[in-house]
């Protein structure tokens, strides 16, 4: 087990895109694009026991939690608050200011869609609800999406009795291994116990940055999971350098991301003997896959400038 890395000033893209934002005062609502599939999005909230051995991280080590994504016709709304509150002063009015149009706890659909559940890896240090952009808009094209937060890991996590766990940034790359594989076990009974018809036999392995990298560790050794998808993550020196996972990997890239200035990438791609795709999105930065990119388009605020934010 590597030594767990404490974040550089300039890797901690949260913190950085804040100081982007103190000059700026706030007045007015904004709200972040809506899914644009044709299922409302249902969200609710799942603490998943997880013994973490020698938690690096200030959190309780015993429990993760996770947030589920899925589709449904609920109609009613709500705006779930499960951002860092007061925790972080410099927050408070701004983030609250980003409204969503997720259906707190809703039904679930009566039959199945046919689509596979996409299990979500934020990146190192932020948080799942900072992707609600891609998981609610994955839900309503009728994926069930199950992400998952590490506590201690991101600045905040916020429990949903409203306890906040403060974190430290640490990056905790074999802990998103093992907690991937923690929700996944636990996933079919709680399916079984809710009368949901989620897909619990065929599965999909996403994640941004580190946990894109966790999930292309994490697939292989999981009969049901069949396939995973790597935003920008890459397979870090400091852990092993995956070099075939076996089933289909679709890498996405930021155009900063190269097999030149990431031998991680190079490595994977001589190796890999299932199928796989690496797509590089011209104009892309690295935090285009998360929502902080559009968090400033909502908020009214000029482009993040991210050509110095790499994977
Ligand atoms: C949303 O509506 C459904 C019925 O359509 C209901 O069961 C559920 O409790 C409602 N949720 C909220 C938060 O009001
Ligand atoms: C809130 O929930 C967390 C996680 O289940 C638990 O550890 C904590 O004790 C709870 N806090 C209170 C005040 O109930």
């Amino acid at each position: 087990m590597t030594q767990p890395k404490l974040f550089d000033k300039r890797s901690n893209y949260i913190m950085h895109f804040l100081f982007l934002l103190l000059p700026f005062s706030f007045t007015s609502a904004a709200s972040l694009p809506n899914p644009d599939g044709p299922y409302n999005v249902g969200y609710s909230q799942h603490i998943i026991p997880q013994i973490t051995l020698n938690d690096p991280t200030p959190g309780p080590g015993n429990a993760i939690l996770s947030h589920l994504y899925f589709p449904t016709h609920d109609s009613n709304r709500s705006s779930p608050r499960d951002n860092w509150g007061d925790a972080l002063e410099l927050l408070r009015g701004l983030l609250d200011q980003l409204t969503t149009e997720l259906r707190r706890d809703a039904s679930f659909l009566s039959a199945p869609t046919g689509d596979p559940t996409v299990l979500f890896s934020p990146a190192a240090g932020f948080n799942a609800w900072m992707y609600k952009g891609l998981l609610a808009g994955l839900a309503s094209h009728g994926y069930t999406v199950l992400a998952i937060d590490h506590p201690g890991e991101p600045p905040v996590v916020r429990w949903p009795n409203g306890t906040d766990i403060i974190g430290l940034s640490i990056e905790v790359y074999e802990f998103r291994v093992t907690d991937l594989a923690a929700v996944l076990a636990w996933f079919p009974t709680f399916v079984r116990n809710a009368h949901a018809l989620f897909d619990t036999s065929r599965l999909l392995a996403l994640g941004h940055s580190m946990g894109g990298s966790a999930s292309v560790t994490f697939a292989p050794d999981h009969q049901s999971v069949e396939a995973a998808v790597n935003l920008d993550g890459g397979f870090s020196q400091q852990h092993t350098v995956l070099t075939n996972a076996g089933l289909p990997v679709l890498l996405k890239s930021s155009i900063y991301h190269t097999t030149r200035s990431d031998p991680s990438w190079a490595e994977f791609q001589e190796h890999q003997t299932g199928w796989w795709e690496h797509i590089a999105i011209y104009g892309s930065g690295h935090l285009d896959y998360s929502d902080i990119a559009t968090w400033s388009e909502a908020l009214g605020l000029p482009p993040l400038v991210q050509s110095n934010l790499v994977r």
